[in-house]
């Protein structure tokens, strides 16, 4: 198949990790359905090979929309990438636990469901990639960061299960875990996670799209269940 028959699912299309895969996809000729709330920032990646749909990714109902419309737009979905995420953080005792609990709904609750539910078509067609947006905080902990983490630990359980369970097929899943990226995803905190951690160049989105190319370009025999890429200053 050509990347013109294939069909890829990005979620948080409308910034960050999302955006730069999605527009990379657009670039590469795939045919490309994003998503997230934002429909004035999907619109940039307006093109013939981009279908936008404009939605709360942690509304039940809005993921099912999703599932419809790639199924009755091209009958086929070939990869499914993860990327909407949002973080809170804070100490677990203090932390704002509606935050919390709105986070483990769209970091937990919507991964699982859509990927479940795409990983059925994937089953009927005999293929799919899910590509999951996970973080390092998938793979250790840090004070005030333990409720975020405990979403990407969710996600790589999710993951590994699947990885073994998938063993023999043509279906896959792949986690990255990066460190810092420059994107929205820390626009408001008081002191940014850079001059805290003192990283003095994060990784950029593009960055973050040479993994994803790379995890794709890997041949049919090859895995690559996780990968992690950081900043050269991160020490912890
Ligand atoms: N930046 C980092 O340092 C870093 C490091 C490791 C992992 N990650 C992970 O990378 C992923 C992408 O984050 P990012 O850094 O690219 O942040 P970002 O720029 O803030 O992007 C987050 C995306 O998620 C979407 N989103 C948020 N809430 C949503 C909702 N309820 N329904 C639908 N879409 C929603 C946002 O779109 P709308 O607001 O338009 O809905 C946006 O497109 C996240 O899972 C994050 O945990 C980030």
């Amino acid at each position: 198949m050509s990347n013109g028959d294939k069909v890829c699912l990005v979620t948080g299309a409308s910034s960050g990790i999302g955006y730069a895969i999605a527009d990379a996809l657009r670039a590469d000729g795939f045919q490309v359905v994003a998503t997230a709330r934002r429909e004035d920032r999907l619109l940039q990646l307006q093109a013939p090979n981009v279908a936008i749909l404009t939605g709360d990714l942690s509304d039940a109902i809005f993921q099912d929309k999703i599932e419809t419309f790639v199924y009755e737009q091209f009958g086929r979905c070939d990869y499914l990438f993860n990327c909407a995420g949002t973080i809170a953080t804070g100490t677990i005792e203090a932390i704002d636990i509606d935050k919390v609990t709105d986070m483990i709904q769209l970091n937990v609750t919507a991964t699982f469901r859509l990927t479940y539910k795409l990983l059925k078509r994937f089953r009927q067609q005999g293929s799919g990639h899910v590509i999951n947006i996970s973080s390092i905080l998938g793979t250790k902990v840090r004070p005030t960061a333990g409720a975020y983490a405990a979403t990407k630990f969710a996600m790589e359980a999710l993951s590994e299960a699947l990885r073994m369970e998938l063993t023999g097929s043509n279906i896959q899943v792949s986690c990255i875990e990066p460190g810092l990226v420059m994107t929205e995803l820390h626009k408001d905190w008081e002191v940014h996670p850079k001059d805290g951690m003192g990283i003095h160049e994060p990784l950029s989105t593009g960055d973050i799209v040479a993994t994803v190319k790379f995890i794709m370009q890997q041949p049919a025999h090859v895995r690559i269940p996780r990968l992690m890429i950081l900043p050269k200053d991160h020490n912890i």
